[in-house]
């Protein structure tokens, strides 16, 4: 299946809802083009439940330095090691808040690749650029040092949020949507990395999953708040497979 529908639970649950959820998602959405990305403390017990399924393990973070003297992070073999398939780069909720740079990003994706996860590397443009037409350079700056970083070789998916849409219940329309991801399918084909899935992330939903699935360059979603629900998960994981 060519398409990836990932489910980014940010910093809510706690243990029980957590595992819960987890089981959810095995029971309903059992397929190898699922991904869940819990918080990290309950990553081991999340792997434990999707073990015997298909559903693959995401984190929402990783360091861009190995294992060592560096308090509070979570480096690239530990995530390996606890079962995970997929991380988050670049997400804008660590761009804006921990003022994560592209280059840090890329050092992060290169970590991550290196170490044989696949990174989820997100971009995306404020309402700001957005509106003073700049969305396309921003885009493009952000996701040309991961590029170059990882080369020809190495995997990665790309994840396109613009920050206006994330949270906000304002979605890009299909048409925006399907504009940003050619720009980018055209970056990346010109890299030698065309096959790169591309999901779109921003309040990605039940009811508008199946219109942005239509798009000839949407592989798939970044979920936020639908994929806290597991009825809403399993309509938007539908749409796109
Ligand atoms: O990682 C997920 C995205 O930030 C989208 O979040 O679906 O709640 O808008 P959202």
């Amino acid at each position: 299946m060519n398409t990836l529908i990932a489910g980014n639970w940010k910093t809510n649950l706690l243990a029980d809802s957590a595992q819960a959820l987890a089981q959810a998602v095995r029971d309903h959405c059992n397929q190898t083009n699922v991904c869940v990305i819990p918080p990290a403390l309950y990553a081991g017990k999340v792997a434990e439940l999707l073990a015997t399924s298909d559903v693959a393990l995401g984190l929402q973070d990783i360091s861009d330095q190995g294992m060592g003297a560096t308090t509070g992070d979570i480096c690239a073999q530990q995530a390996v090691d606890v079962g995970a398939k997929y991380v988050l780069v670049g997400h804008s909720e660590r761009r804006v808040r921990q003022f994560e740079t592209s280059d840090l990003v890329a050092r992060k994706a290169l970590a991550a690749a290196s170490a044989g996860l696949v990174p989820i590397v997100c971009v995306g443009e404020s309402l700001d650029d957005r509106e003073a037409g700049r969305h396309e350079q921003v885009v493009g700056e952000q996701l040309a040092p991961v590029i170059q970083a990882l080369g020809t070789v190495m995997d990665c998916v790309v994840a396109y949020e613009p920050v206006w849409a994330i949270g906000t219940g304002k979605t890009a329309s299909a048409e925006q949507a399907q504009a940003m991801h050619a720009v980018i399918r055209r970056m990346l084909v010109d890299a030698g990395k065309g096959q790169t899935k591309i999901l779109y992330g921003g309040s990605v939903n039940a009811a508008n999953a199946a219109e942005l699935a239509a798009c000839p360059d949407v592989n798939g979603a970044l979920v936020g708040g639908a994929a806290l629900t597991i009825e809403s998960f399993a309509v938007i994981v539908k749409a796109f497979t």
